[in-house]
């Protein structure tokens, strides 16, 4: 079975099986097939964080599940359940069109509600953590329904429980988001601030902030659509303030963001382009000439090969910094 279509990156993979399953109970029945059970699975999204290198010897599972609905509502809030299988955007453009605040931070992210919890997902200063409030998952051994709520996601930057103990254990069924009727925006990420004077917004509203999230990203990421690419490859990585203090008197124009007393997050796009990565074109593939971060398939590249490209950056920005990336992207 092709995987081309259902990966960002559009490598060309093959998966021995796959099935799209559009509510709870098909999955459930899909869990219970005898000559299903032994099976290694995937469970796929929008298929944008993900690297394929080889093929998948197992069963690919597309999550269906529609729907977004309002389930509960107060004088402030309002608790909004959407399925997992929607289109992330589809669900910001939902919350724009309802006038409920608090995702258009995260607007045009790639992907699928389903996904979304899985490594946080977060930009211009807001995470996903931030609106969540429960999820519904399916146990894929026993088809057990379980509800999570936000602590025991153990969210953190782009982690959470499901991408660590419970790796691979859960399919994500519905979320439910704690949306705001009377809006507090977030423009502290300072590009927010600057398109909304270009747009000549003085005083704006939640649909002013995703249409500059949504310049923002058009003018740095590269649409999937057109290039192939899955986001951030990598993480930024957070470092110790003192060996941050250290590079800074090497590298005056090291930029960093505050974590704690004794740690700072130090953009991975700096240090990738600082070694000379940034717009780097091996043949067809490479990386993004406007984000450093962001790894591309300009058409027919092998996984693995983009995987060797990652490697090579992850040690030669060791070897200027000191500093180890890590891949953010899923690599199987
Ligand atoms: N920078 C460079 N060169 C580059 C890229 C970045 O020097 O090629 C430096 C600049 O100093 C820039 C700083 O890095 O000011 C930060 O860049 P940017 O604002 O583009 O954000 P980022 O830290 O590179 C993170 C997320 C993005 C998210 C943006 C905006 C991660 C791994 N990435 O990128 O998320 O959209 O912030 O909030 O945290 C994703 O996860 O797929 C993703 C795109």
């Amino acid at each position: 079975f092709p995987l081309k279509p259902y990966n960002t990156f559009g490598i060309e993979a093959k998966a021995k099986l796959f099935a799209r399953f559009e509510s709870v109970q098909e999955l459930q029945t899909l869990l219970q097939m005898p000559e299903l059970r032994q099976e290694e699975k995937l469970i796929l999204g929008g298929g944008s964080n993900l690297l394929f290198t080889k093929d998948f010897d197992g069963l690919v599972l597309q999550n269906g599940i529609k729907g977004i609905q309002v389930v509960h509502e107060d004088e402030a809030h309002v608790l909004v359940k959407a399925g997992g299988g929607e289109v992330w955007h589809d669900f910001v453009l939902y919350a724009l069109q309802q006038n409920y605040g608090g995702a258009e931070n995260l607007s045009l992210i790639p992907g699928t509600v389903g996904a979304a919890p899985l490594q946080n997902i977060g930009a211009y200063g807001v995470e996903l953590k931030d609106i969540f409030h429960e999820l519904e998952a399916v146990h894929l051994e026993t088809g057990e329904i379980r509800t999570f709520d936000n602590a025991s996601c153990k969210f953190g930057y782009r982690e959470s429980i499901f991408k660590n103990e419970m790796k691979g254990q859960y399919i994500v069924t519905s979320v439910t988001f704690r949306l705001y009727k009377k809006h507090t925006l977030n423009t502290s990420y300072g590009a927010i601030t600057t398109t909304l004077e270009e747009m000549q917004v003085q005083q704006p509203n939640i649909q002013d902030i995703s249409a500059a999230v949504c310049h923002i990203r058009q003018s740095k990421l590269p649409d999937p659509k057109q290039i192939g690419n899955a986001g951030s490859f990598f993480k930024n990585p957070e470092i110790p303030l003192e060996q941050y203090e250290q590079l800074k008197q090497q590298y005056a124009a090291i930029p960093s963001y505050p974590v704690s007393d004794t740690t700072v997050k130090v953009p991975a796009g700096w240090l990738i382009e600082q070694c000379g990565w940034k717009g780097k074109v091996l043949g067809n593939y490479g990386v993004h000439k406007n984000q450093a971060l962001v790894l591309v398939n300009y058409g027919g590249a092998k996984g693995e090969h983009v995987r060797q490209l990652a490697y090579n950056i992850i040690a030669s920005v060791d070897k200027k910094f000191g500093i180890r990336l890590h891949p953010e992207v899923n690599i199987l």
